[in-house]
């Protein structure tokens, strides 16, 4: 019940403006997010990659309504994908298309997200599409797959499976049939049982069931998960099938299980944060306290302390 509580609140427009705009607010978020600016940002990235964990950037926001918005968005990741080259981080890039103005006209969000592909294939590097939503599962899915088939751009997108999700073995062989990266996820929105899996046990088993394809496929995959149980279950099941460490990496969100984060990479296993910024964290923060609402006094606890 919490976490359709928290879900409810991540989609409140008039409790998002005000939380985003409270000092208190902004402390709050703290915890889970980089901070607000791209300086804060690359230097999280750079303590991060001294401890051999890579990184994805996420510029916080989602479901703009107007087109300077999402341009201002994009022109900020072009920043990012200039200051990750210049300073050599081991990091890309994650972005949200209803960031870059899928809402409001289609062909808006993939000229913006074709230049940023085109500006991190210059670079070598790679742009992750997140996953919303269901309301926009088929058309992320047909937007990368488009990106991906375009001249000098295989490899450099990809894109995020949910395994709530009862449709995502069947994408799966789709995207890895192209030769597709995808980061495996468990899902962090509210969705019907009619499409979405709802108890824990039938989504961490279809984790696996999706996991154990991903790395068979012979493409670098994410597994993101703080899920101890499934993190060894999957530690183990690539040992036994030869599967290399460095064939797939671990993924997890900052501020989450930091001590597991710095466990696997001291071991040899692929790490790769994911670093949100920016002002518009509010979604994101309820998001993360639907995953865990003990997060709420664990936040009020250091809000105290300060
Ligand atoms: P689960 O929720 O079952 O939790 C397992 C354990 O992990 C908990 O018992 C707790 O110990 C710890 N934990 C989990 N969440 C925590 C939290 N917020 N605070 C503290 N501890 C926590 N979702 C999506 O729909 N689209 C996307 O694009 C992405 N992208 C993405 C990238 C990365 C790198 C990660 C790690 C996650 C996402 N997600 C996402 C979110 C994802 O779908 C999911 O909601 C969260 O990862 C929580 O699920 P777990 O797999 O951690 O397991």
């Amino acid at each position: 019940m919490l976490r359709a509580i928290f879900i409810g609140l991540s989609e409140s427009q008039a409790l998002r403006h005000f939380a985003e705009r409270s000092p208190l607010g902004l402390k709050m978020s703290r915890r889970f997010v980089a901070g607000t600016t791209v300086e804060e940002l690359l230097q999280t990235t750079e303590r991060l990659n001294r401890l051999g964990i890579r990184v994805s950037v996420d510029n916080l926001g989602e479901n703009v309504t107007r087109r300077e918005e999402a341009q201002a968005s994009a022109n900020l990741y072009h920043q990012i994908l200039e200051e990750i080259d210049r300073r050599k981080l081991d990091v890309n890039v994650s972005l949200k298309l209803t960031h870059m103005g899928l809402d409001i006209d289609e062909r808006l969000a993939c000229r913006l997200v074709t230049e940023l592909a085109e500006h991190a294939a210059r670079i070598n590097n790679f742009i992750r599409v997140d996953m919303e939503g269901s309301a926009y599962t088929q058309r992320t899915l047909d937007f990368v797959r488009q990106l991906h088939g375009r001249p000098g751009l295989a490899g450099h997108i990809g894109t995020v499976l949910q395994a709530y999700l009862r449709r995502t073995l069947e994408d799966a062989q789709l995207l890895v049939s192209e030769n597709i990266r995808i980061r495996l996820c468990k899902g962090a929105y509210q969705e019907p049982p009619e499409i979405a899996f709802q108890a824990k046990s039938e989504v961490d088993a279809n984790y696996l069931r999706v996991a154990k394809f991903l790395l068979k496929s012979g493409v670098f995959h994410g597994l993101a998960t703080h899920d101890q149980a499934i993190i060894t279950h999957m530690q183990r099941w690539t040992q036994a099938e030869g599967i290399a460490r460095s064939a797939f990496e671990f993924q997890m969100l900052h501020g989450v299980r930091r001590d597991l984060q710095e466990r696997l990479p001291q071991k040899g296993w692929g790490m790769r944060v994911y670093v949100p910024f920016g002002t518009e964290w509010y979604p994101y923060l309820m998001r993360r306290l639907a995953e865990r609402p003990a997060n709420v006094w664990f936040i009020a606890k250091n809000l105290l302390r300060g």
